[in-house]
């Protein structure tokens, strides 16, 4: 059953149960858990995870490794399906639909962008941006106008017959971006983009997937991301903690007139003085010397294991930001974390 009022869109479930759905929000997500279950372990992923996101909007998702943000991508892009809790993509429940239902769903309404570009080797870039038209049946004309136009919004258009190891990184995500958009999506699901990319070439990916995005204003995108830097590019940022939404850490980012923030970030900000111009391109992580106890069991019998940089934009004078495993000896987690490390 469906009810209108004059703001809110009143839905209620075969049980009976009501939601309220922002008719404004192209998605609108309620209580959502995801459980792994193999053998007899359970991961939970997501635990009552409630969001809106606006059409239109462009939304930056950050949070540690491991707090569920592929989990939730996942489950938006009808890739899994919850184990709890609602999701409504222009008002219509996804989480009843069966597997073959939400293949159908993911043709015509997502577009996907992955960390490891997600090319099809043997194809060319032309046949990339094809690719998803072909799976929906548009007419070879129509399937030439769009490639056409997509591979000139992402500045490759010469390089249309270039396979993707002709191409560099960079270029490779273009064009995996302009393989998102060529179903004429009405979400984009962008899961670290630039995660293999140096700080130039993600900046550059991100001001071409901006212009991309901006010719079709109705597109909303989700971006997760661990570099803060990119956070230029959005309208909105929330940050997740063991699979919710954090809301006392959320930044609310006016869309035209500049950064606003609110709520804890803003005081340390603010406390931050003078040197919150480089501290406010780095995330606040810990330095090495902090991480003395696993993070899931307490116990201080850890291994720190120091892996690659992480690219930032700006980089810092003291510090740079690596990633870190630490391998809990007492309870066997494992979990990757981003650390500052001082130069000698
Ligand atoms: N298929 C799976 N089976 C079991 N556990 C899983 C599965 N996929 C994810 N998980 C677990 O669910 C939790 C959330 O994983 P998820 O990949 O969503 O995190 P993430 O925030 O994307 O992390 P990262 O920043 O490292 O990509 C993790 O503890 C992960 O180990
Ligand atoms: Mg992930």
């Amino acid at each position: 059953m469906t009810v209108n009022d004059e703001r809110k869109l009143r839905i209620e479930d075969e049980a009976g149960k009501r939601y309220m759905l922002d008719p404004s929000a192209c998605i609108n997500i309620f209580n959502l858990y995801k459980v792994y279950k193999r053998d007899k372990i359970e991961v939970v992923a997501l635990r009552g995870l409630t969001l809106h996101v606006k059409r239109g909007e462009i939304l930056m998702v950050v949070g540690p490794s491991g707090c569920g943000k592929t989990t939730l991508l996942n489950l938006i892009g009808g890739l899994d399906k919850p184990t709890a809790g609602k999701i409504f993509i222009d008002n219509e429940d996804i989480t009843d639909l069966n597997y073959d239902a939400l293949t159908v769903y993911r043709r015509k309404k997502i577009g996907f962008v992955f960390q490891f570009m997600n090319l099809v080797r043997s194809l060319n870039a032309y046949e990339n941006v094809e690719l998803p038209l072909i799976s929906l049946g548009a007419p070879a004309v129509e399937r030439k106008r769009r490639v056409d136009e997509l591979l000139d919004v992402v500045g490759l258009r010469e390089r249309r017959l270039h396979y993707p190891t002709e191409l560099s990184g960079g270029e490779q995500q273009r064009i995996a971006i302009a393989t998102a958009l060529a179903n004429s999506p009405s979400i984009i699901l962008a899961d670290e983009p630039t995660g293999e990319l140096d700080s130039t070439n993600a900046h550059e990916v991100m001001s071409v997937f901006k212009a991309l995005i901006s010719k079709y204003p109705d597109i909303t995108v989700i971006i997760v991301t661990h570099d803060l830097s990119l956070k230029r590019y959005a309208d909105r940022l929330v940050r997740m903690r063991d699979g919710f939404i954090d809301e006392a850490l959320q930044l609310q980012y006016a869309k035209e007139e500049g950064t606003t923030l609110v709520g804890e970030d803003a005081g340390r900000q603010q406390s931050a003085g003078r040197a919150g111009d480089l501290e406010d391109v780095l995330p606040q992580y810990p330095s090495i010397s902090d991480i003395k106890y696993c993070p899931k069991c307490n116990d201080p019998r850890i291994q720190v294991s120091i892996l690659k940089a992480v690219n930032v934009d700006k980089p810092h004078p003291l510090f740079q930001i690596r990633d870190a495993v630490i391998i809990c000896n007492e309870c066997h987690n494992v979990e990757k974390v981003k650390v500052k490390i001082f130069h000698q």
